[in-house]
């Protein structure tokens, strides 16, 4: 097949990672006879720089002309309390918006070979698999009015009920081709939010009598999810908590460089590793690129309707980890010396190599070098 994917390598450790994920794209095409075309445009404080916007016209007219949206990550600086400083993290706001990806997968799943490296104990992570479904275009991120005025700050969470519904549905939709457990997150003990999430969420699981419903409260959930994370299935959670969460409960894999996450819902699909920026190991190659190769993952099976593809990328993943090999955010006490972010890249395309070696594949075609777009 042939496709078109518009890759934002953004700031910090977005380049570096997103140049794995683009060699591993390339490999995958070569070894199943896919010709996927890559355009890159900026995005972020890079964008803002050269371009003067975060989210420049050319970068917003190819998002919506390209089958899929791979994003590395934005923002090095955040915007002052004045709001006159960049706003890099804004670009992905807009960007979000525009595609109308109303829902945020962001899958949990703790390999075999990582139980040990997580800082709970192996019985209480092995085999933790679970999913954040996370709103995305709602609540406080958007809500008006907000702003800093006579001294005072403020945001507005708000929800309507079509909102809670639609993302309500995906979670169900979702929860049924898994164990079919839905946990509806929410503070409803405080908030009138809540209240109204809970109500409509509850209405929704009605519709869903096959699967297990509840409500929990967000911070009960952030401690749930360190003392007996196995119970959860699907988490289905407003914009700020799932962000939240999904950060949180990147630590039951042992790093926040291993999640990757789809934003879907509308007619193009955005893919992006959770992590941000990280400009703490920015440009010295030692960044965690399987976040992001795993999102290429979600790509192919949710853009491009390539589960058999998807599954040889997260195969090669869990080889090379199995293998023991590790970049330095993974690295056990004693483990041996780690390996730089090209490297890992390198061991994952060779390891989709042995899977293309052992018969699943085709034989041409590949990504050709990619088209790059300025402002
Ligand atoms: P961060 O996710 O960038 O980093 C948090 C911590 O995790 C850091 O110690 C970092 O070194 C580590 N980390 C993250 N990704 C890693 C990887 N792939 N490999 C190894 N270690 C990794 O969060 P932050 O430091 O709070 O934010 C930095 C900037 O990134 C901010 O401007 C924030 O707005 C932005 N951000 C962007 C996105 C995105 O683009 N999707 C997501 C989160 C944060
Ligand atoms: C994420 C990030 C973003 C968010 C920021 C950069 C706007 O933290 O994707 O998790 O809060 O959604
Ligand atoms: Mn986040």
């Amino acid at each position: 097949m042939e496709g078109s994917i518009l890759f934002l390598p953004g700031d910090g450790i977005g380049p570096e990672v997103l140049f794995e994920a683009r060699r591993v794209l390339e490999a995958l095409g070569g070894i199943f006879g896919h010709r996927f075309e890559v355009i890159e445009a900026p995005i972020g404080d890079g964008a803002i720089k050269s371009c003067g916007d975060s989210l420049p016209p050319e970068t917003r007219a190819l998002a919506v002309d390209v089958d899929a949206v791979l994003l590395g990550a934005v923002g090095l600086d955040v915007r002052s309390a004045d709001g006159g400083d960049v706003d890099a993290a804004g670009g992905l706001l807009d960007l979000r918006q525009l595609l109308g990806n109303h829902a945020n997968i962001r899958p949990v799943a703790v390999p075999e070979a990582l139980v040990a490296r997580s800082p709970l104990r192996p019985d209480r992570v092995r085999g933790v698999d679970l999913v954040v479904v996370r709103e995305l275009l709602g609540g406080i991120y958007f809500g008006q009015p907000r702003g800093i005025e006579d001294g005072v700050a403020f945001d507005t969470e708000i929800y309507t009920e079509e909102e809670i519904r639609r993302i309500s549905v995906s979670a169900f939709e979702l929860a049924r081709t898994r164990r079919r457990k839905v946990t509806s997150i929410d503070k409803a003990n405080v908030l009138e939010s809540s209240i109204f999430w809970r109500r409509i969420a509850e209405e929704v699981s009605r519709d869903y009598p096959d699967i297990a419903f509840s409500s929990m409260l967000v911070d009960n959930c952030a401690m749930q999810l360190i003392h007996n994370p196995r119970q959860f299935d699907v988490l289905l959670t407003s914009n700020m908590f799932g962000d939240i969460l999904s950060d949180e409960a990147a630590v039951l894999v042992g790093s926040l460089g291993m999640l990757p996450s789809a934003s879907v819902g509308g007619d193009i699909g955005l893919y992006e590793p959770v992590h941000g920026a990280a400009p703490d190991i920015a440009g010295r190659g030692i960044a965690n690129p399987i976040g992001a190769i795993l999102s290429v993952a979600m790509m192919l099976e949710l853009a491009f309707a390539l589960p058999e593809e998807a599954d040889a990328v997260r195969a090669a993943v869990n080889r090379v980890l199995g293998d023991g090999y590790r970049t330095a955010d993974l690295r056990d006490d004693g483990g041996r010396t780690p390996v730089s972010t090209a490297r890992m890249g390198e061991l994952i395309v060779a390891a989709l190599d042995k899977v293309g070696a052992s018969g699943w594949a085709g034989t041409a075609g590949a990504a050709g070098g990619p088209r790059r777009r300025a402002c």
